[in-house]
């Protein structure tokens, strides 16, 4: 089967395939999970006209996004982003997210940030040991939530 990967900025034309892929994470019930924004076709089209400082990239495979990141944070005046990841549910179990998060490091890194945070419930089993395993270290916030901090 052809594959063709592909990281790319969320841009104009992936509004489509961006809100089929948020309406895919919301039927899988990863909302609870993953809630940066709303997943709708509505965020979709609003994420691919966003034009500030905070970087959102996707996964492609051909015309389908399976993969989505982000760092955000610099908008509010933030020195330290923070990072979101969610991949499509039937491309789990891959190593799709390693890739995603070493890329957005390395995208935080070029835009001169020495660590980055993120905040996990701590009931996602698979989020916490993925973060663990790339060098998170985890603390606990209280109220079922850990923040995750790595150098870079
Ligand atoms: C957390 C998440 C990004 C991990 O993505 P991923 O690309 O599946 O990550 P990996 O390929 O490293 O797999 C992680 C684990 O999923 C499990 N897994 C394996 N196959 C799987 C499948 N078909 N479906 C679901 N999970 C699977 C495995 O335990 C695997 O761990 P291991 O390979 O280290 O033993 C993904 O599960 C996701 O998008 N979850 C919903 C959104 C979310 O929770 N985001 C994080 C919010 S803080």
């Amino acid at each position: 089967m052809l594959q063709m990967l592909e990281l790319r900025t969320v841009g104009a034309p992936l509004a489509g395939p961006l809100g089929e892929f948020f309406e895919r994470l919301r039927a899988a019930g990863d909302e609870r999970q993953f809630h940066p924004h709303p997943l709708d076709r509505a965020e979709a089209d609003r994420r691919t006209r966003y034009d500030g400082r905070d970087l959102y990239y996707v996964l492609m495979d051909e015309a389908r996004v399976i993969g989505y990141g982000m760092l955000r944070g610099w908008d509010e005046g933030y020195d330290i982003p923070s990072l979101g990841i969610a991949v499509h549910p039937d491309e789990r179990g891959k190593g799709l997210s390693r890739l995603i998060m070493l890329f957005l490091h390395a995208a935080a890194k070029r835009r001169g940030a020495g660590t980055v945070r993120l905040t996990v419930n701590a009931d996602n089993a698979t989020a916490l040991r993925l973060y663990r395993e790339i060098g998170y270290t985890l603390r606990d916030m209280g109220g079922g939530r850990l923040e995750g901090i790595i150098r870079l």
